[in-house]
């Protein structure tokens, strides 16, 4: 069988499965206390529970679970070398070196690596718990901690989920914030601010503790990391509008729009920062170039380091006038979008077969996602 066909064949069985669990659980909603508390308790495979919600709505909620805890899981790196570790992010106990260079781009960064990880690790338990309350299946990506950690003193050694000393880092937030003119969602494209960055393969953190010296070397990293970011939190930005769109529920649609604009107060924070990061060229990689974005060929509008307010743009039509937004807020194919935007950065270098395709159902899914009138 072909792989199209294969695919095609096991979605028409998930979808089976799926109208079979709803049939289930609506004949069975009168009194069906025992059904319910098993209904929370089964763990995702191929027969999800929707629950009480409609099954686009657990869809949505299941890949934002699953978008949160990758994320929980790359910050849980930054912040066990980089970050404040205490009781509220436990884990690791810091790398003086790296720590110092981050503080280059702000003396606050410690700070908020630290509270931009237990954000994240509060979107998770809690859409996972909202999740189970409704009765639906919630999402569980333990099987899949398989990646190394960083061998840097400071680092726990433990399994994890992403890849964060490869890493791909698109940088054209950048500009797409400062254009007047341009939108992905009318099909336009932007240049980067750190062209470097969108070619190769570029530690974020220290891989071992030869990469904290020479000390232009973990600033490049502590650099690197600083766009990474913005990269990161102008995703979550962007996919909570996209998905919202295709939400159903009253509630799930507070869910979502709560926790979304969280995710523009990071970005916020760090796309400020990221103007910080020392213009240098890497010695330990002399293709890695930090440019000072305020000097031709960058400077302008398009680059200057202090316009960190989202510029008007075109929004919906060019014929409407120009207006401050989120970009992109498409909502066709966003979840399979944010999976190919995680993966094009390499946050998943390492990782199996299985979490490949067990993200792609979870995005597909989503996609699938329409708004109903309940
Ligand atoms: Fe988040
Ligand atoms: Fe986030």
């Amino acid at each position: 069988m072909n792989e199209a066909r294969s695919k095609a064949n096991h979605k028409a069985n998930r979808r089976l499965f799926l109208k079979k669990g709803v049939l289930a659980a609506g004949a069975a909603t009168a009194g069906a206390g025992l059904l319910a508390t098993r209904l929370s308790a089964v763990s995702h495979g191929t027969e999800e529970k929707s629950g009480r919600l409609t099954p686009g709505d657990a869809s949505i909620l299941r890949f934002l679970a699953a978008a949160e805890i990758l994320e929980t899981d790359l910050w849980q790196q930054y912040n066990e070398l980089g970050g404040i570790q205490d009781n509220e992010v436990p884990g690791g106990s810091g790398s003086p070196l790296y720590t110092a260079a981050l503080k280059v781009l702000d003396g606050d960064m410690d700070q908020y690596i630290h509270d931009n990880t237990e954000d994240e690790l509060t979107h998770e338990v809690f859409i996972n718990a909202y999740l189970a309350s409704k009765g639906a299946d919630t999402v569980d990506l333990d099987r899949f901690r398989t990646l190394p950690s960083s061998k840097a003193t400071g680092a726990q050694q433990i399994g994890r989920l992403t890849n964060i000393m490869q890493l791909t880092v698109d940088t054209t937030w950048w500009t797409r914030y400062r254009s007047r003119t341009k939108n992905p969602d009318l099909g336009d494209t932007f240049p980067q601010a750190v062209p470097a960055l969108a070619v190769g393969q570029h530690p974020a953190i220290p891989r071992s503790d030869d990469d904290l010296t020479p000390s232009d070397h973990i600033q490049a990293i502590a650099n690197t990391a600083g766009f990474h970011f913005g990269t990161i939190e102008q995703g979550g930005t962007s996919l909570y509008p996209s998905l919202a769109q295709r939400v159903t529920n009253v509630e799930v649609l507070r869910v979502v729009l709560s926790i979304g604009p969280t995710e523009a107060m990071h970005f916020q924070t760090w796309q400020d920062k990221a103007g910080n990061a020392p213009a240098l060229t890497d010695p330990k990689d002399q293709t890695l170039i930090f440019p000072n974005l305020n000097v031709p060929p960058f400077g302008g509008e398009d680059f200057q380091t202090n316009l960190i307010m989202p510029e008007p743009t075109g929004f919906l039509s060019r014929k409407l006038p120009a207006c401050s937004i989120v970009r992109p807020t498409g909502t066709k194919g966003a979840a399979m979008g944010a999976l190919k935007f995680l993966t094009a950065m390499g946050l998943f270098l390492g990782q199996s077969k299985e979490f490949f395709a067990f993200m792609t159902d979870l995005a597909e899914d989503a996609d699938e996602a329409r708004r109903d009138v309940e």
